[in-house]
């Protein structure tokens, strides 16, 4: 290391402490200029609204030549006679807010022959329900009713309470240790709580968001529900018309036919859903609950499912809970519009998608939340 001699420490060659107390600079940077350069000219800064700035400046701003004035009247500069010609001034006025437009609503129901008019007798009645999660509501005081033929969807953001109201209808909700609920769901006049609970989920059958077949065939997934509802155990020759007639209402039953002894473990996806909803609706349920069943699956087979549904729906009532608002307008006959475990909002799919009556409503259809 080469020593300091006792020159260079008195040596200041940057003047740190000079340029320190004039403006911080670090000594490698160039020196500031002086006042006058960082004088700007004093510019007057117009006083005119934004929205002047898009017109054309007046002709008496432009700069004057500086020559003495003509003693005879001379002709008007070029510019003020070409100000006449100057296109028309755009000029923008905010006078009101502007006001989003909302998307054109999807035609309903393009997957199912018209069957709005034949809802069918009233299935299911909740009155007053509401559940709460360790004395937090879920669901509060929910009324409603969901009929045969059709097809009532759930919608609302997420938290808002739709898996819980579902589950509350086949007493799933109840395994919870910390739920308690309020009010009545009857099934038929009856209070479900009078019913075993293999009983009423064989009548209100459940299909979740992800498929989950058990790991046996085909065959016996189907055929479970039916066993179990059995007093002595059924010979597969007896249960194999009940299987099949499951398998194609499901819209499985042409792909698998060929072999129903496979693990039901090996079929995709979208396949393995319609396994489930065949094994559900075995039993011949009055209502088929599902929660999401579309949204693990790609859109082929979404399309699959919610055809499905439309035909279900002839013979039991659908209950659905869907984040899709385009599938629920496909699909739904009734919507139900859930916001922090209120139900906000009951109606026709018409009337709930192109006339809500509440404005929250109507701001969750047209996607300002979600
Ligand atoms: N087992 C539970 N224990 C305690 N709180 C629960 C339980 N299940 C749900 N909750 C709470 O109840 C509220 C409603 O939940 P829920 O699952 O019914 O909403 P969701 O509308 O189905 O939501 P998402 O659309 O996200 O599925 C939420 O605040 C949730 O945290
Ligand atoms: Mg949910």
């Amino acid at each position: 290391m080469c020593p300091i001699r006792p020159e260079e420490m008195s040596l200041d060659p940057w003047n740190v402490t000079a340029v320190a107390q004039k403006d911080d600079r670090r000594p490698d940077e160039p020196e500031a200029p002086t006042t006058q350069t960082l004088q700007a000219p004093t510019i007057p800064i117009p006083q005119t609204p934004v929205v002047q700035s898009l017109q054309t400046p007046p002709v008496q701003s432009l700069p004057t030549p500086a020559v003495d004035p003509p003693e005879a009247p001379q002709p008007l500069p070029v510019v003020a006679t070409a100000s006449e010609e100057v296109p028309p001034v755009r000029t923008i006025v905010l006078d009101r807010p502007p006001a989003p437009v909302a998307p054109p609503l999807r035609e309903r129901n393009p997957l199912r022959e018209p069957m709005r008019s034949t809802a069918g007798p009233e299935r299911l009645r909740l009155d007053g329900v509401g559940i709460t999660y360790a004395g937090k509501p879920a669901v509060k005081s929910v009324s409603l009713s969901i009929h045969q033929g059709e097809v009532l969807a759930l919608i609302g953001p997420s938290g808002c309470g739709k898996t819980t109201l579902l589950r509350t209808l086949n007493r799933l909700t109840e395994l919870t240790p910390s739920a308690a609920r309020a009010g009545e769901v009857l099934l038929d006049g009856e209070d479900i709580h009078e019913l075993p609970d293999t009983t009423l989920r064989s009548r209100v059958a459940m299909v979740f968001q992800q498929p989950n077949p058990f790991p046996m065939s085909i065959f016996d997934n189907v055929a479970f529900a039916l066993r179990e509802q059995s007093r002595k155990r059924p010979r597969r020759r007896e249960l194999e018309p009940l299987v099949v007639d499951a398998l194609r209402r499901a819209g499985l039953y042409d792909e698998v036919h060929d072999d129903l002894d496979r693990p039901a473990l090996r079929l995709s996806g979208g396949q393995q859903q319609r396994l489930c909803i065949a094994r559900a609706i075995a039993p011949r349920p009055e209502v088929l609950l599902m929660d999401e069943p579309c949204s693990a699956l790609d859109p082929i087979s979404t399309g699959v499912i919610e055809k499905l549904i439309g035909e279900l729906r002839r013979d039991l009532a659908v209950v659905i809970v869907t984040h899709n608002l385009a599938q629920a307008q496909r699909v739904a006959d009734k919507v139900a519009f859930l916001y922090l475990g209120d139900l906000v909002e009951y109606g026709t799919a018409a009337q709930v998608f192109d006339e809500p009556r509440a404005q929250r409503t109507r701001d969750y259809v047209r996607g300002a939340f979600g």
